[in-house]
């Protein structure tokens, strides 16, 4: 998998050092971004060496253990466990993933935990994903239809179409590949970024939706759209195993072949 250099921050200073409880045996050093806007310090990396005899397997277990047994105030997101509310994206070891579903034992060394690259830091590991948000938002991510439902029935779709849509349906808006993309960190402004153009491109092929003209002219745009320069980092990225690289390429073929 594709490490993702973060960007060097001159600002980020040595932080404290928690050390492991006496007569632990199997002690793994976390290094953990701490950054608290309000403080007016600047970010540091603080490391705690935990216990890992009595801690579970993965990288959230860790974070929550340091969190519950040593320093509650360490912030991060979390909620389904599972990998599938994409709360707990953060960069582990160089690589965009879920704290949830990476385990510890896959890291060699010191585990290093940043929040996700190239975005504003609400604090700690929790970065701000307003504008992440509203792109999902701009690409309408829900059926439009121009004409009355059949009288007796919903909108109904064939089996093989609606495999079609299965793939991308299971984003869980993590954003793991929009922060790898080097075309979004740069341009996230204006450029919409793979997670956003991948939901936009599930709705596109919904053969339900009756507003696929009007989706596609929103997305012909130099910026919105065509900033991806297939780099691929985001298919490489995502812990769902989706291909928004992919989604996205389809989506400048469709505006290309309306023309002709
Ligand atoms: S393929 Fe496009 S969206 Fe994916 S990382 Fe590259 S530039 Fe970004
Ligand atoms: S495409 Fe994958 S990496 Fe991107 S937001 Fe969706 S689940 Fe996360
Ligand atoms: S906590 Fe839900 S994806 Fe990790």
């Amino acid at each position: 998998m594709a490490q993702f250099k973060l960007p060097e921050n001159s600002r980020v200073r040595p932080g404290r050092n928690h050390p492991a409880p006496s007569g632990a045996q199997d002690v793994r050093t976390f290094r953990i971004y701490r950054f608290d806007p309000d403080s007016g310090e600047n970010p540091r990396l603080d490391s705690y060496q935990v216990d890992m005899g009595s801690c579970g397997p993965m990288v959230l277990d860790a974070l929550i253990k340091i969190k519950n047994e040593v320093d509650p105030t360490l912030t991060f997101r979390r909620s389904c466990r599972e990998g599938i509310c994409g709360s707990c994206a953060m960069n582990i070891d160089g690589v965009n993933t879920l704290a949830c579903t990476k385990a510890s034992s896959e890291i060699s060394g010191d585990v290093k935990i940043y929040p996700l690259p190239h975005m504003p830091v609400i604090k700690d590991l929790v970065p701000d994903l307003t504008n992440f948000y509203a792109q999902y938002a701009s690409v309408k991510p829900w059926l439009q239809t121009r004409t009355p439902p059949p009288p007796d029935s919903e909108r109904l779709q064939s089996k093989e179409d609606q495999e079609k849509i299965d793939r991308p349906s299971a984003c869980i808006l993590c954003a793991c590949c929009s922060t790898s993309c080097p075309s979004y960190w740069w341009n996230s402004d204006r450029y919409l970024g793979p997670a956003a153009l991948l939901a936009a491109y599930r709705w596109i092929i919904d053969t339900r939706d009756e507003a696929t003209g009007e989706r596609l002219d929103e997305l012909e745009d130099p910026f919105r759209l065509y900033r991806c320069h297939t780099i691929m980092n985001c298919a490489e990225a995502c812990p769902k195993d989706l291909n928004p690289a992919r989604a996205i390429a389809e989506i400048k073929k469709f505006i290309v072949e309306r023309q002709y």
